[in-house]
This record gives structure tokens, sequence and C-alpha cells, in this order.
């Protein structure tokens, strides 16, 4: 969800501005996702090096991120979206802490759409999470494989990503899912994030619907 900065400062407003309209959006995004019948939609809200940003303003996404679950946490479980948080939680506030478990815990025997919430997330931490984790499970070296690496993932039982849209026009991972992302296909947008609505969105899928994905074989045309 990029380009919220970018967004405010065109309009003269304030950071906060951006990162409060891209929200706004983003309770679009989900119930359009809902209407195009996603089952799993990532959201990449916090990075593990957006702490290095303004004090300012990683107060201000930290709010954001409490005023978004006290205000939607109905009306998403009332729509039959099950929560899930990727990324390190102990770091954030105890009291959003408490209110991502109580959210979680509400939301986990929904379906309609699994919305995982990466915020304090970085790709190679949850990659260093996860080898720790295994190293104290005593696992042997021959036990490991690219399935089991994929349980002890932040993202264990939910699938790769097929696509990874990427708004504001910038080329870059950002530490972005980078064990999952192997095979998924990029769509990248010049829109900022607070811009990009349903029929951007419906734009990517059929983008998306227009790949031919080989994973590194031969398209099914090439080997008739
Ligand atoms: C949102 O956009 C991403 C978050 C960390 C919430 P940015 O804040 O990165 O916006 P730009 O890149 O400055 O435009
Ligand atoms: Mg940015």
């Amino acid at each position: 969800m990029d380009g919220n900065g970018r967004w405010a400062l065109q309009r003269g407003l304030p950071r906060l501005a951006g990162h409060r309209a891209g929200t706004e959006n983003l309770r679009r995004i989900i119930t359009a996702s809902v209407e195009f019948g996603i089952k799993y939609l990532t959201i990449y809200a916090f990075s593990t090096e957006n702490w290095g940003r303004p004090r300012e303003e990683v107060e201000g996404l930290m709010r954001i991120l409490e005023d978004v679950i006290d205000r939607e946490l109905g009306e998403l479980h009332k729509e039959g979206v099950q929560l899930r948080h990727i990324g390190r939680l102990e770091r954030l506030d105890p009291a959003i802490q408490e209110k991502v478990l109580a959210a979680i815990d509400l939301t986990r025997n929904n379906n309609r759409l699994i919305l995982s919430v990466a915020f304090n997330y970085g790709g190679r931490d949850e990659i260093v999470c996860a080898i720790q984790k295994m190293i104290r499970d005593g696992v042997k070296a021959e036990e490991v494989n690219d399935e089991l690496v994929s349980r002890y993932l932040f993202t264990a039982g939910v699938p790769d990503p097929d696509l990874i849209i990427r708004t504001s026009g910038e080329l870059r991972v950002s530490n972005f899912l980078i064990w999952q992302a192997a095979y998924s296909e990029w769509y990248i947008t010049p829109t900022y994030w607070p811009d990009f609505d349903k029929e951007e969105y419906r734009k990517a899928l059929e983008a998306y619907a227009r790949r031919d994905r080989r994973y590194g074989g031969l398209s099914d045309s090439t080997k008739d």
C-alpha cells in the first residue's frame, strides 16, 4: 500500500492525512475483495524498517491500526472476514497487542476472506524467526525442505500469493513475503494507494488473468 505520503504531499496535507486516506481505501478494497471472490488478501501495513520514520509518523500509524480495529472489526466480522497477523507483535504497545489478539480470536471461524495484516513485518525477520523456531524444536537438517520452511513462517496455512500488487510505481520488493513470492506474479501501477480504487483493482486482476504462469517450466501451448 505505497504512496500515501506522496498522495498527501500532492495536496499540501501532512503525511498522516495520506495514511488516513489510505486506510479508508483499504476498507473499500477489502469489500471489493469479498465481492470479487478473493479468498486470501495480505496487506503490507508496517514493515520492520518503518520504525526508522519520524516518531510522530510511527505513533500515527500505530494509532491508525488501533482505530481501524475499534471502528471496523464488527463490520469485518459480519462480512465473514477472518483476521490474521503476520510479523512480530511483541514490539507493539501491549494495548494494541491485546486488540489484535482479540480481533483474531473473534474472527477465527470466518472463511469468506482470510485477511492477513502484515504489521511490524519483514520477510528476512520472518525467515530468521522460522530458523530460530526450527532449532528450538530440534528439527534435523535432513528434515528441512520447502514445505517445512513454509510451515514455520508467519503465513503457515496461507497459500503463496498468486498476485502481488504494488502501488505508486516503485520497482522493488521491500522485504515483503520474500520466501512466499518466489513465483508470484507482480502488478505495479503508478497510482498512489489512496487512489487505487475498485476499478484499478479489477484491472490488476484482469492483467493477472492474462498471465501465463510457467513456474520455470513451459506453458501448455508450447508443449502441445
Ligand atoms: C504507505 O505509503 C506505506 C506505509 C508505510 C504505511 P508511504 O508512507 O510509504 O508513502 P510514500 O512512499 O512516502 O509516498
Ligand atoms: Mg513509500
